[in-house]
């Protein structure tokens, strides 16, 4: 397939990147973080997530963040909420997108939101109906797209199966997630050609974690099979707290590189955002992953 003429980054550092950090970090400093990935031209920026501080003590305090921002016209301040309480914070917090989140690995699903995947998309059909009534659109997650902590390998069609249900019940987009970084650019392509079957290549979303160095080579694959939205985070932050060894999500500001090589556009400006990624990282007191 040929090259797109754009592609639309979806920044999730403060969320995918913050949640797995050690360092604490104050609102404050979350608040300028998503401040500043805006004024780079970040227009979707996923700015924290409505779930148990017991579970994700590093994005407590969400709340406090989407009320402090300072919102630019045209940029989504989007939430991960995982129930109707998660959902019904965000609201009230003023999110203007929400994602809900599966895995296609029954023992990741029950480890990150303690109940089968089933009972996840059970679980999901109230946030829908809410976010209808509300008109906040919502986006979908499928963690463990390319391999499980647990189980090992995960098949393309049980991917298909999970993510053909969250677009059915109205999720806008579907973001296959490589959550641990196993995935390598042969089997990338065979996911999204598989997916594709289920839910349209124009509603589906690459998500790639680095830790064997194979995210941008993943993105590369799926740019291949029609892909055009990604998700990436400034400074390569993060990982998941519930996938150990897994690192950050490719970075956004080598992500970025690669497009412009490709001549894709994004809009976003890559020496503005290699500044904000040498803010978080000192704040952070860790080394810049890009
Ligand atoms: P549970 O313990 O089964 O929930 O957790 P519960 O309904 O039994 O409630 C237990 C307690 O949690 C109660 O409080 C609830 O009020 C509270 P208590 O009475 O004990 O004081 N609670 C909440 N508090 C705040 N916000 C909420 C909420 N819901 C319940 N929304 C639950 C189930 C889903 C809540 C929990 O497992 C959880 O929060 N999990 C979150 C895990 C997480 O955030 N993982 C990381 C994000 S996913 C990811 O990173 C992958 C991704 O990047 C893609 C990829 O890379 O693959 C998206
Ligand atoms: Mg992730």
């Amino acid at each position: 397939m040929a090259l797109p003429h754009s592609v639309r980054l979806v920044e999730v550092g403060p969320r995918d990147g913050l949640q797995n950090e050690a360092h604490p970090i104050s609102v404050a400093n979350k608040v300028q973080l998503v401040n500043e990935l805006a004024s780079c031209g970040c227009s979707y920026i996923e700015a924290g997530s409505f779930v148990s501080p017991k579970w994700v003590p590093q994005m407590a305090g969400s709340s406090e963040v989407f009320s402090a921002i300072q919102r630019l016209p045209g940029v989504t301040y989007a939430a991960l909420t995982p129930n109707l309480q998660g959902f019904e914070a965000a609201l009230a917090a003023g999110a203007s997108e929400v994602a809900v989140f599966a895995a296609a690995s029954e023992a990741f699903s029950q480890r990150n939101i303690n109940c089968s995947i089933s009972a996840s998309l059970k679980r999901f059909a109230p946030i829908m109906a809410a976010a209808q009534a509300a008109g906040v659109p919502v986006r979908g997650y499928v963690s463990c797209v390319l391999g499980c902590p647990y189980e090992g390998a995960v098949a393309a069609a049980q991917v298909a199966a999970v993510a053909h249900e969250l677009h059915a019940m109205g999720c806008r987009e579907v973001s296959l997630g490589d959550t641990i970084g196993t995935g390598t650019a042969g089997a990338t392509r065979t996911l999204f050609d598989t997916v594709a079957a289920r839910v349209p290549r124009n509603q589906l979303a690459g998500h790639f974690h680095d830790t064997y160095g194979q995210a941008l080579a993943n993105v590369y694959a799926a740019l291949l099979e029609g892909i055009t939205v990604f998700d990436s985070s400034v400074a390569g932050l993060g990982g998941c707290p519930y996938a150990k060894g897994a690192s950050g999500n490719v970075a956004s500001e080598d992500l970025l590189y690669l497009l412009q090589g490709l001549g894709i556009e994004t809009g976003v400006n890559l020496e503005a955002l290699i500044g904000v990624g040498q803010h978080i990282s000192q704040q952070l007191g860790r080394r810049n992953g890009s």
